[in-house]
């Protein structure tokens, strides 16, 4: 362990208690795309190429602006798996979607083109990670025909810059199912990718350096639990045991006693979607799979529900969905997780099967929710709203901005001081019932989630300079 001394200048904000609120800021009631022209629309309705009710939106990643959306092939007529939508205040609030980068990228049956993405993951960099399970309609009847692969396309560039097709014994075509991957960018650069397969599931690790994958498994832990199976999202029963998916990675930087510890040994924190345990794994025991064993994985201890999306900012704090309670928790992981959680949104209607979340570069966190839940057994009622993105200013950023770190010892008091009286109920505590304005669909309407959940969130009325000492392990 070498010991080097760092000065460190951080721009400290002074803190004020403020109410998080949730703001609807887009919704859909289907989905619909920029078509080249009138023509390529007619041939797509008309060949079942577009088939409005069965496109979902599934995962989101913001980054400069834009809102990237992944619309995963579940079943026939999506006519593209990835878009994109400008981010921002917009009059309209149920835009069409760009397919990304090209609609040509997004051509089915091409195995050298996007077939299914259920997520992706933009670094630092702007490259995007794309995630392509190959297998189409799985919901249906599956068309096994391209197998999985990663795809790197870099928005600076402008064009794809990796292409990685994972060996069967990673990635089976006909068993795999890529759901979802947190990017780091230790040694060359990793990708650690959650496979929900139900036959083969596991943590798919790639390593830019050796453009090499390997998977590692673990079925106490990436298996469904049998007794967390059953759940009502909604009032639709759930019973399918489905594993590990939801995935996030830790910062490299921590705080220990006024210090901060720059550690490359970063945590994998992941759980499948049945099951209410959190889990972690460190970064260096998913890159040496030799050195993989049962006590590698730690178990952090239970949600109150069953999650899919989840996100961690740099400072630690993980953003997870809680599919039972339409429900969003937050924990600091600086803070034992059973005690540690906390609700900081809960709506029937508006946060109907939370499926993802991203981190905005200004401290927001959007929420997508998409009714999953109902479109697994049915087709989706096109009256209804059934895509909806939701956002509330939480003062935090993608732990990939790691490396130019700004640092606010502060933020919600919670490194130095005393946290428990600042914090509102913990979970399993239900919340509040919720109060809000009627909503239409004009950005100008605001929606107050949780009332109670107040944070103390930054204002900047003072910078301090803070000095501290860099210990690099
Ligand atoms: C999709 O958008 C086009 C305009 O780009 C419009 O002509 C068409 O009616 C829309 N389709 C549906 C199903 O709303
Ligand atoms: C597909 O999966 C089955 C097991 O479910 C296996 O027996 C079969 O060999 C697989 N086919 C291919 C082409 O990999
Ligand atoms: C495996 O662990 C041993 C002991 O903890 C360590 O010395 C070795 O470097 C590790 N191997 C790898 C590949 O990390
Ligand atoms: C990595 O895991 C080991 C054992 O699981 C643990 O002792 C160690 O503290 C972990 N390191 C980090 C940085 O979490
Ligand atoms: C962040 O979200 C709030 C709503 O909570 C909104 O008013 C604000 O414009 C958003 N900021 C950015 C930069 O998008
Ligand atoms: C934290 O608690 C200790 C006693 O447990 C007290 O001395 C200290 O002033 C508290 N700090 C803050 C910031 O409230």
């Amino acid at each position: 362990m070498n010991t080097l001394t760092f000065l460190l200048l951080t721009f400290c904000t002074s803190i004020h208690t403020q109410t998080s609120k949730f703001y609807v800021i887009r919704q859909w009631k289907y989905l619909n795309f920029t078509w080249p022209d009138e023509d390529a629309l007619k041939t797509a309705t008309a060949t079942g190429d577009y088939i409005p009710e069965n496109n979902i939106v599934s995962g989101i990643k913001y980054f400069e602006d834009y809102y990237y959306l992944t619309l995963p092939r579940m079943k026939k007529g999506v006519p593209a798996t990835l878009a994109r939508i400008k981010a921002g205040p917009t009059r309209d609030t149920a835009p069409p979607l760009e397919p990304f980068p090209s609609w040509g990228m997004n051509q089915l049956g091409d195995c050298n083109n996007l077939q299914n993405v259920q997520n992706v993951e933009i670094d630092a960099k702007g490259q995007v990670w794309i995630i392509d399970g190959g297998r189409v309609q799985t919901l249906v009847e599956p068309v096994v025909k391209c197998g999985a692969k990663l795809v790197v396309y870099g928005l600076r560039e402008g064009r794809v810059s990796t292409v990685f097709h994972f060996p069967e014994e990673v990635a089976a075509r006909n068993g795999s199912y890529l759901y979802d991957l947190v990017v780091d960018d230790t040694d060359g650069g990793f990708a650690y990718i959650t496979d929900n397969s139900a036959i083969d599931p596991g943590i798919i690790v790639f390593s830019v350096k050796e453009n090499r994958a390997w998977k590692i498994r673990h079925s106490k832990t990436m298996t469904a639990d049998p007794s967390a199976r059953h759940f009502t999202a909604n009032g639709v029963p759930i019973s399918v045991p489905i594993n590990i998916a939801g995935i996030a990675l830790g910062p490299k930087i921590h705080t220990s006693n006024e210090k901060l510890i720059v550690n490359e040994d970063r945590e994998v924190y992941f759980s499948p979607l049945s099951s209410l345990h959190l889990y972690s794994i460190n970064t260096s025991s998913l890159r040496n799979p030799a050195n993989f064993s049962d006590s590698s994985v730690t178990d952090l201890g239970l949600k109150s529900s069953q999650s899919v999306g989840m996100v961690m900012d740099n400072q630690g704090i993980l953003y997870y969905t809680l599919l039972a309670n339409n429900a969003i928790g937050r924990w600091d992981s600086h803070t034992p997780f059973q005690s540690g959680q906390k609700l900081i949104a809960q709506d029937s209607k508006y946060l109907e099967w939370p499926n993802s979340l991203t981190l905005e570069t200004m401290g927001n966190l959007t929420v997508l929710m998409n009714r999953l839940n109902q479109f697994v057994y049915d087709k989706f009622d096109l009256n209804k709203y059934n895509f909806r993105l939701i956002t509330a200013f939480v003062g935090g950023r993608s732990y990939v901005y790691d490396d130019n770190f700004n640092y606010d010892m502060n933020r919600d008091e919670r490194m130095f001081h005393n946290e428990s009286k600042t914090t509102p109920e913990p979970l399993p505590t239900p919340a509040p019932e919720p109060h809000y304005d009627d909503i239409t669909s004009t950005m100008s309407n605001n929606v107050e989630i949780v009332k109670s959940a107040s944070h103390k969130l930054a204002s900047s009325l003072f910078t301090l300079i803070l000095c501290f000492l860099l210990v690099r392990r």
